[in-house]
């Protein structure tokens, strides 16, 4: 048992750290990272006494918890088998391209189950070391779906909530899972069960219902008999950004001149368009290398000279399907170059690197328009990233429909990224767009990511499940 227990647990695949080297014992040195979901839950965490339980991101590495920022951080080791099958395998080989819509093959496997459920079984039980007499523990996303029940099993006193980050399937899709009854009741065990878009939470619903026989209310489900019956609320709850970090970042003025800089290494082109994924089979790389090598092609462009930046940063490299895209995306992008480049130009620079939050602003504030063109995503923080960089309400986001973050943000120019002409046209649109139209959109859409930040994500999400969960009830599940 530690020496202290904690009033606020979250429990992450990922601890929001880097390694950053060894102590003289051998002893692993980390350094706390500056992402979107920290960012939010740090205030929370130093007021509340908070705990963060999750992996160092290396194989057979766990060290002692320690303190960090205002807050104790809790490692949970995993086997270099155990990331393949649990990591590699079931999160990222099955649930992941599963909860997608199937744009890779979900792969089917007894014994990257068997890892998850272990892997699971092991952050449930840290969590409940750490976590005092009633307190509140915040569960996140796919990697994690058995926590909540494993942890009330446990803890029955604890008030848990769940986060699910990624899109969650029609029951169509969902069903393929062999274990997808132990997936709806693992999920079940929270409190509160938070999604991207109704969407997503009404495909839960249906779940609940189909897969795991519970009867649902409104957006309630209603889980277990006589002593043992709760109720659970599956409510959308779309996560933000640090808005007013961000838009301080791009207003640096060493960001606006990195910005101009950028225009000019790039060889001072009419117009720039950039796209900022992870190298992800479900961000629509490929689809959108191919719209603008159609553009490029049939002259839609006119006599402007367009580039595209696209950064690709790196991504679970060991998974097959993400080792295919980066062979099939780098193939196009040398083509391309191949085929329309001269010496002195190439219409796609291509980045397959990660890069410091202030670069990323600059490249930001230089883009004309941003490419989001997802296939499926949960939310989409780069499109409400852009959005809050652009202090000046210029630049132009095109943004697929099937983005979390397309629900928000109705001020973009929307897209069906498998509809080839249609992107075509959106992109040529927002490069002909009058500025006064540019900045009425900018506006409305920055005016949203600020309102509707993550801080108050974080404050909506943990105040409902305070609230007993019991929260208004709006639409009936469909
Ligand atoms: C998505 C998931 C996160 C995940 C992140 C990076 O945003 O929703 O849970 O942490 O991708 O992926 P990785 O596999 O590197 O943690």
């Amino acid at each position: 048992m530690p020496s202290q227990l904690y009033d606020f647990v979250v429990v992450a695949n990922r601890l929001p750290v880097d390694k950053v080297g060894t102590t003289d014992d051998g002893e692993p040195l980390y350094e706390t990272s500056p992402g979107g979901l920290v960012t939010a839950l740090a205030p929370v965490m130093r007021s509340q006494h908070g705990a963060w339980v999750g992996w160092a991101g290396a194989p057979d590495e766990a060290g002692d918890a320690f303190d960090s920022d205002g807050m104790h951080l809790v490692p949970v080791e995993l086997s270099a088998q155990e990331i393949e099958d649990y990591y590699e395998g079931m999160a990222n080989g099955t649930l992941w391209p599963l909860f997608h819509d199937v744009i890779a093959a979900p792969e089917y496997h007894r014994h990257w189950w068997d890892a998850y459920a272990k892997v699971n079984r092991r952050f449930a039980e840290a969590a409940a070391a750490q976590a005092a007499e009633g307190a509140t523990v915040w569960v996140q996303d796919y990697q994690l779906l058995l926590v909540p029940m494993m942890l009330r099993e446990q803890r029955p006193d604890l008030r848990i909530g769940f986060f699910n980050h990624i899109p969650f399937p029609g029951y169509e899709i969902f069903s393929q899972l062999p274990w997808r009854k132990r997936v709806v009741e693992g999920v079940l065990g929270a409190d509160l069960v938070g999604f991207q878009r109704r969407s997503d939470a009404t495909n839960f619903l249906r779940a609940c219902r189909r897969a795991a026989g519970a009867t649902t209310r409104g957006s309630h489900v209603h889980v277990g008999h006589g002593e043992g019956r709760r109720t659970v609320h599956a409510a959308p709850f779309p996560i933000s950004i640090d808005a007013r970090g961000f838009e301080a970042l791009a207003s640096d003025p060493a960001v606006i001149e990195r910005a101009a800089q950028v225009r000019t290494e790039l060889g001072d082109p009419d117009a720039i368009l950039l796209g900022v994924d992870r190298l992800d089979y479900t961000k629509g790389i490929r689809h959108r290398l191919s719209t603008f090598k159609e553009l490029l092609e049939d002259g839609a462009l006119g006599d402007k000279r367009v580039v595209l930046v696209q950064v690709a940063s790196p991504s679970r490299e060991r998974v097959k399907a993400y080792a295919d895209l980066r062979d099939e995306v780098e193939l196009i992008v040398g083509r391309l170059n191949g085929d329309h480049g001269t010496v002195g130009w190439q219409p796609v620079h291509y980045l397959h690197q990660s890069f410091p939050r202030d670069e990323m602003a600059a490249l930001y504030l230089a883009a004309d328009a941003m490419l989001v063109t997802a296939l499926r995503d949960g939310m989409n923080l780069v499109a409400k990233e852009y959005v809050a960089a652009r202090h000046d309400d210029d630049g132009v986001l095109v943004l697929s429909e099937f983005a979390g973050a397309a629900d928000e943000l109705h001020q973009a120019v929307l897209v069906n990224p498998h509809d080839i002409d249609g992107t075509k046209g959106a992109i040529v649109e927002a490069l002909g767009m009058p500025k006064a139209e540019r900045r009425r959109r900018m506006r409305a859409l920055r005016r949203r990511v600020r309102e509707h930040d993550v801080e108050r994500w974080a404050r909506d999400f943990l105040g409902a499940l305070q609230d007993g969960a019991h929260a208004h009830d709006e639409e009936p599940a469909g």
